[in-house]
């Protein structure tokens, strides 16, 4: 086994990164999948929406993972979340110091690369949420990636910035990881009901083409309670419009990924 490594990623702010990371990772989880979540974030979401927020190892978060002077054991910094299956690197507020301090700092781009390349063989799929930015964690996140999940609001402004990402991940591809590329676009909180709905929905599928999955993300409420339970939505209200959407992107994320060829060999040495 070697895992998939995934960025869910899109600078722009409130798109439905983090739900999707929790839910989709959840929802593989479920599906027998070994799934680690990575939390690039300092807000923290993924881990609070885990259930996790404070629950750290004694080495403390991914703060101190990427920090630390030589890359020291990833097992040291993962832990275990409410669903059987999914597993944690947890993040907090500290991890905004990890932008300034690794300024400097000898291949600061690729200390989350060298994390998880030591568990590579255990987990199924690896899926790392990322702030709405693309600083120095962000980069760490496509260095490290096989593929960018990217959530697309259905919402007038939805494609802004979404060229500038495509850019983004092409240099990131061609200065640092070769075969980089955006594998999958996530239409997100939609009401396709609405003209505006259907209207920003065609428009990011003229751009995007067949990389829109074809299970979009209704607007839902349970979706937006869920994390103030510590809970992905399939253990918050499995009934519920949110919890069938995302056990369906996972079906479906699971049926492309499984053709998606291998990533190609190890790229960094020495
Ligand atoms: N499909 C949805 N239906 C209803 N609420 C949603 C949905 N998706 C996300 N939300 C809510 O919208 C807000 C923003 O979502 P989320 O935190 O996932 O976005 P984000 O892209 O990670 O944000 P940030 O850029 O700040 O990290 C959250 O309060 C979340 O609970
Ligand atoms: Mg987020």
């Amino acid at each position: 086994m070697r895992s998939r490594v995934f960025a869910i990623a899109n600078q722009k702010g409130g798109v439905g990164k983090t739900t999707t990371a929790i839910n989709l990772a959840a929802s593989l989880a479920l599906g027998d999948q070994a799934v680690l979540a990575v939390d690039m974030d300092p807000q923290g979401n993924l881990t609070s929406g885990v259930g996790q927020k404070g629950n750290y190892a004694p080495a403390g978060t991914i703060y101190e993972a990427l920090t630390a002077e030589s890359t020291p054991p990833v097992d040291d910094y993962i832990v275990s979340t409410c669903v059987s299956g999914l597993s944690l690197l947890p993040a907090d507020r500290e991890l905004t110091g990890a932008e300034i301090e690794l300024v400097s700092a000898e291949r600061r781009e690729q200390r989350l690369r060298r994390l998880l390349e030591q568990v590579r063989g255990r987990y199924d799929y690896i899926l790392v949420d990322t702030p709405p930015s693309l600083g120095l964690l962000t980069l760490n996140t496509l260095v490290a990636a096989d593929g960018v999940i990217v959530p697309v609001v259905c919402e007038y402004f939805a494609l802004e910035g979404l060229a500038y990402l495509k850019d983004n991940v092409s240099r990131v591809g061609k200065g640092f990881n070769p075969g980089l590329e955006i594998v999958g676009v996530v239409l997100t909180m939609a009401d396709l009901r609405t003209n505006l709905g259907k209207q920003v929905a065609a428009e990011v599928q003229s751009v995007f083409g067949s990389k829109v999955f074809e299970t979009v993300i209704p607007r839902n409420v349970r979706l937006g309670e869920a994390p103030s339970h510590g809970l992905p939505v399939i253990l918050y209200d499995v009934r519920s419009k949110g919890a069938e959407a995302y056990l369906a992107l996972a079906r479906e994320f699971l049926a492309c990924t499984r053709a998606y060829p291998p990533p190609a060999g190890e790229m960094l040495s020495g």
